[in-house]
């Protein structure tokens, strides 16, 4: 088995990739780790979506190309510039709400909605606002998170921080979770 062979991209994503390569953007995540996200969305039939890190819409075209026509994904970022790359390829899709904002603060101002599924690739939603995020998931919801082993950009001091974050979510009871050490590294976690 070879997981990248045939990985069958959404078909915006050479095109997202080339505009973001064109301003500089190098945080896309990868596609590996995005065609697991497609999986997991097609899970989820009618689901609730949610987004943090919408960066110019690599993951959400995965995303969104697992959803099925009854679901809904809002995606958040606060960097309009790659938010105007993701609106250019996929702002014509009905099932996506797209913000930009804060997540500092939206997440907090998120409570009381419930998602099935939350990708969570930004701080807010992963080294900040953990519990506000996960108090967001249905029972059954999923959440995910990716960048968990070392990566070439992690400033200084950061390898600490995503220890303490892999403890915080095994020390839960809420959730169950695994950790793989694939791709760029995953923990998935379902809401008990
Ligand atoms: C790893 S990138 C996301 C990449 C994206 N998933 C993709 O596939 O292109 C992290 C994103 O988080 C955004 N971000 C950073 N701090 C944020 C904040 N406080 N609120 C919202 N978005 C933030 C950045 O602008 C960046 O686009």
């Amino acid at each position: 088995m070879n997981d990248l062979n045939n990985l069958c991209p959404p078909k915006e994503i050479a095109a997202i990739d080339a505009d973001g390569k064109s301003i500089g953007f190098n945080m896309p995540s990868e596609p590996l780790t995005c065609s697991l996200l497609r999986v997991l969305a097609a899970s989820k039939p009618a689901g609730n979506f949610l987004e943090l890190g919408s960066g110019t819409g690599v993951s959400t075209a995965w995303i969104l190309d697992g959803m099925d026509v009854n679901s809904r994904l809002t995606t958040i970022d606060n960097e309009e510039s790659l938010l105007q790359i993701l609106r250019q390829h996929l702002g014509s899709d009905p099932r996506l709400t797209v913000v930009c904002g804060d997540g500092d603060q939206i997440v907090p101002s998120l409570a009381g909605q419930e998602f099935d599924f939350i990708f969570a690739d930004a701080w807010p939603g992963k080294y900040r606002f953990l519990d506000k995020t996960l108090s967001l998931l249905k029972s059954g919801g999923i959440y995910v998170i990716d960048d968990m082993l070392p990566q070439p950009n992690w400033p200084e001091g950061h390898e600490q921080k995503a220890t303490a974050l892999i403890a915080d979510l095994e020390n839960r009871s809420d959730l169950k979770l695994v950790k793989m050490s694939w791709a760029s590294g995953i923990i998935l976690a379902t809401k008990l």
